[in-house]
């Protein structure tokens, strides 16, 4: 029988751990990679991930698809990949949500601060307050009287508790002083839909879908998230100018793998994304629609993970605040 020394065991049983993980590095990836979008296809996220999913793609040298995994506001998705295999062919693009989701439900399946590997943080998406296309509300400040009048005869639509217009819905009730109905879809690709067809009132969704719907007259636009105008849609006013003071909403974007997945393909994943974003053709189709991609310094995992993490507290006060919570 062979007899290890201390040492030498630990030797070995790192080798044991680290051989492998070169192994799959260099050969990875061998075969497509999933990247897993949390709410329904041809809405803003979805429209991000394709984008980022093509240019990755090309980085890798292998294809990237994507999958729609709408429910829950984007909780079912998270969990679904926290819980998918740790090898860097299934991943997950995800937003804001997955930093109000711990404040928003009581029960989650996943810790979003312990169940993931951060690859980095991508890019950063306003949002805008649009109403269906008849709606009698002419100007940003018609529009904050009607709500406090009609209050919950007001339908808001939104994607589901976790959402981003979920949450720009719930901080505009706080900020309007008004309670309105809301209305929960997979995504905000079919409330949009229900918008523009009069089924719903009012709401907020991020510009990587609304741009050209409001170019093309399809939906009212009232105001922009941000605490500046944006480029994309210069005569719109922020929500700060027209009274609502601090309001301020940015739909930042990470990019995640399950917890264990081999740091080489971390790496790869990281390199890979960020070539990504030098991409001028995605630069291009993003800046088009008001998103901005972040800071090289935050294209980083430590980027994604200290933003989260200041997020989830952020959020969770507010949430609290707000006493909006899902069992
Ligand atoms: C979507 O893609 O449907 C949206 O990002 C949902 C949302 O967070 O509002």
């Amino acid at each position: 029988m062979k007899i290890f020394r201390l040492p030498m065991l630990v030797a070995v049983l790192c080798m044991a751990v680290v051989l492998p993980q070169t192994a799959a590095a260099q050969t990875y990836p061998n075969k497509t990679i999933t990247l897993v979008v949390p709410f329904a296809a041809g809405g803003p996220t979805d429209m991000v991930g394709r984008v980022v999913a093509q240019s990755m793609g090309v980085a890798l040298g292998q294809t990237v698809v994507v999958e729609n995994r709408a429910g829950a506001g984007g909780t079912l998705a998270s969990a679904y990949v926290a819980r998918a295999s740790a090898d860097g062919y299934t991943l997950l693009l995800h937003h804001i949500g997955m930093s109000t989701a711990p404040g928003l439900y009581r029960k989650l399946a996943f810790d979003p601060l312990k169940d993931f590997e951060y690859i980095g943080q991508l890019a950063d998406v306003p949002m805008t307050l649009i109403g269906r296309p008849d709606l009698p509300a002419k100007t940003p400040q018609d529009l904050i009287a009607y709500l406090k009048r009609e209050n919950t005869k007001v339908n808001l639509s939104h994607a589901g508790l976790g959402a981003a217009s979920q949450l720009c819905g719930m901080l505009l009730q706080q900020a309007v002083g008004a309670e309105v109905t809301t209305v929960p879809f997979q995504g905000t690709a079919p409330a949009l839909t229900a918008l523009i067809g009069g089924q719903v009132d009012v709401m907020c969704d991020q510009t990587a879908q609304t741009v050209p719907h409001i170019k093309a007259g399809k939906v009212k636009l009232y105001a922009v998230t941000t605490a500046q105008r944006l480029k994309a849609l210069p005569d719109a006013p922020t929500l700060r100018e027209v009274g609502l003071k601090d309001f301020e909403v940015v739909v930042w974007h990470g990019l995640y793998a399950p917890k264990g997945t081999p740091a080489p393909v971390l790496n790869r994943l990281n390199a890979a994304m960020r070539d990504a974003l030098k991409d001028p053709a995605l630069v291009k189709r993003l800046d088009e629609v008001g998103v901005r991609v972040v800071q090289e310094s935050l294209q980083t995992p430590d980027g994604l993970r200290n933003h989260l993490r200041e997020e989830v507290e952020r959020w969770g006060a507010l949430i609290r605040k707000a006493g909006t919570y899902a069992d």
